[in-house]
């Protein structure tokens, strides 16, 4: 429709003042009242016209007024046209709302791969980790509900020095336990204890570089004890995937390319792209004007660094997958790093794909409890436990309004949801506030309004005995909040996109947070069950679609939705 509303336009601006090829852009109207759609050509090309903006708006209020599918048009402000669309013509575009509700098949051609959590392994998550984790994979999904093949990579840090610590404490304070009966918390304590120690014993940095050396020369007994870590860190980190509907493709960490590396470093000097620095370190140098820093490839006792195993990690996907871009999620405090690498990548002259740096800022503690906690980072796996036992109170409170068959998993799902949702409904340039109140609101921009709207669009439905209710072709008429609805549930597909392309999931939140304001609205000023038909089969239609884009936005936001509640 939005085509022909652009030739449309284009033909009347042609037969009335010779104007060609003029660029209509036609957008939803944002407020109630103002019609379906409008447009801001009049005031666009009026200068080139050399006409009044209002004189052409009015000219294209006539004319389109006389066109099929077009019910009213008018001039509104200084020059925009705002039209209704007949009830006919909206009510047969919901049927790409509907299919926009089930992921596209995947299209040929190259993959995406996004490279998110990436946690360094042998501690707990902690809750800053969520970051990436969540936005990584909303944005992962986005993709792959639009039809594009793409590759969730979880590229653990699970090679460098702090292996070389670890086996150091271990071997001085690991009582002998064997590695692999120990948990997470067990590992970081030997951790935390080394640098505790370091302080009044330094020689003991020494030991663990000398011992990452003699892990990375393929020591036997240290390569075991390195698996034995990777494996309980795994356990860990499985458990919580699983709990935030996290999955991947990929999980090749940073280990992998211990062997790759050397290729690379051969390639950079022979390319003069990595010179010889202070005391034999190999760095790149940067054009004076790209105000980078130099970035070192190669330390001066010969070992290799994050930066080195990146560049390995580059040229591996490229060579193996092809892609057409790659996306790093990964906290702000990286951005020079990235900055470095990508400029790295373009002086070593690769082909490249798009590589891009998919910032998030940094996490803010409204409760100050949360943020003076001293010493380890908060766990991500007790924040997460405390955010389903606010749930749970949070259901509990509302006693009898909320009906569920299974409280348990409820809270859960509420729980969870608030947290994630939190993290995603922000812009995730800025930085990031954790605000429990906020997350666990039940009328705000949050999870719990989300899963309680969607809760209610399928009692409604469960009452008319119907699932999902095709759209009707005998509805002549629309109400205001009917249109209203019907306008916001068109828009789905084209958030999904625009979401996946500036890489932004609150995007989607807030779209789905308008959704459910919307339905509600509805739902309180229309009868639905007992409406006459048509209005009846209609309203039933809207609950159904609202309810399917709520389940599926939701999803590829990693929240589930309840169907009672
Ligand atoms: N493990 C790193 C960290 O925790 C993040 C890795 C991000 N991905 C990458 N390819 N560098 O800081």
């Amino acid at each position: 429709m939005h085509d022909s509303l652009i030739t449309m336009a284009q033909r009347i601006l042609k037969k009335h003042f010779d104007a060609s090829s003029v660029d209509v852009k036609w957008e939803y109207s944002k407020e109630e009242g103002h019609g379906d759609l409008s447009t801001s050509v009049a005031l666009q090309c009026a200068k080139e016209l050399k006409k009044n903006p209002k004189e052409i708006a009015d000219i294209l209020v006539e004319e389109l007024k006389k066109e099929e599918g077009i019910e009213n048009a008018e001039m509104a402000g200084a020059g925009y046209v705002n039209i209704w669309l007949s009830a006919s013509v909206l009510l047969k575009q919901l049927n790409e709302t509907r299919t926009a509700c089930t992921a596209k098949v995947k299209r040929k051609g190259p993959p995406v791969i996004i490279d998110y959590s990436a946690p360094n392994i042998a501690k707990p998550l902690g809750i800053h980790h969520i970051l990436s984790t969540v936005i990584g994979q909303s944005l992962k999904n986005l993709f792959v509900h639009t039809g594009i093949d793409a590759i969730g990579w979880n590229y653990l840090g699970d090679w460098g020095t702090q292996f070389g610590k670890l086996a150091v404490a271990y071997e001085k304070w690991g009582e002998g336990n064997p590695v692999s009966e120990m948990d997470i918390d067990e590992l970081l304590a030997l951790y935390v204890r080394f640098h505790a120690e370091v302080e009044s014993d330094p020689s003991l940095e020494d030991d663990a570089r000398a011992t990452f050396k003699k892990l990375e020369g393929g020591d036997k007994e240290l390569r075991a004890f390195w698996k034995n870590i990777v494996e309980v860190s795994k356990q860990d980190l499985d458990k919580l995937y699983e709990r935030l509907h996290v999955t991947f493709d990929k999980e090749i960490g940073e280990s992998f390319y211990e062997d790759k590396m050397e290729a690379i470093i051969k390639e950079g000097v022979e390319k003069k792209v990595f010179t010889e620095g202070e005391e034999g370190a190999l760095i790149v140098e940067f054009p004076e004007e790209s105000n980078l820093s130099p970035y070192m490839m190669r330390k001066s006792d010969g070992s290799t660094l994050y930066s080195t195993r990146d560049m390995a990690q580059v040229r591996y996907r490229i060579d193996e997958f092809k892609p057409e871009s790659i996306l790093y999620v990964v906290d702000v405090a990286q951005k020079l790093h990235f900055e470095q690498l990508f400029a790295t990548c373009e002086q070593i002259e690769w082909k490249l794909p798009q590589l891009e740096h998919v910032i998030f800022g940094r996490m803010k503690f409204k409760d100050q409890q949360m943020s003076t906690r001293k010493g380890t980072a908060l766990k991500l796996e007790e924040v997460l436990d405390e955010a389903v036992r606010r749930a749970d109170k949070v259901i509990a409170e509302h006693g009898d309004s909320i009906q569920t068959d299974d409280s348990e998993e409820l809270g859960q799902m509420m729980g969870v949801g608030s947290l994630v949702y939190g993290i995603l409904s922000q812009n995730r340039k800025m930085d990031i506030v954790f605000d429990w109140d906020k997350y666990l609101s039940f009328d705000g921009n949050s999870a719990p309004y989300l899963q309680y709207t969607h809760a209610r669009a399928r009692s409604v439905l469960r009452k008319a005995d119907r699932e999902e209710v095709d759209v009707p072709e005998e509805v002549e008429n629309l109400t205001d909040k009917e249109r209203s609805l019907v306008n916001v549930l068109l828009q789905f597909e084209k958030v999904l996109l625009q979401a996946r392309d500036t890489r932004m999931p609150h995007i989607l939140t807030n779209y789905l947070f308008a959704l459910c304001q919307e339905y509600n609205a509805f739902y309180n000023s229309e009868p639905i069950l007992k409406a006459e038909e048509p209005a009846r089969t209609l309203r039933l239609c809207l609950t159904s679609l609202t309810a399917s884009v709520l389940k599926t936005g939701a999803e590829i936001l990693t929240i589930r939705v309840p169907d009672r509640m």
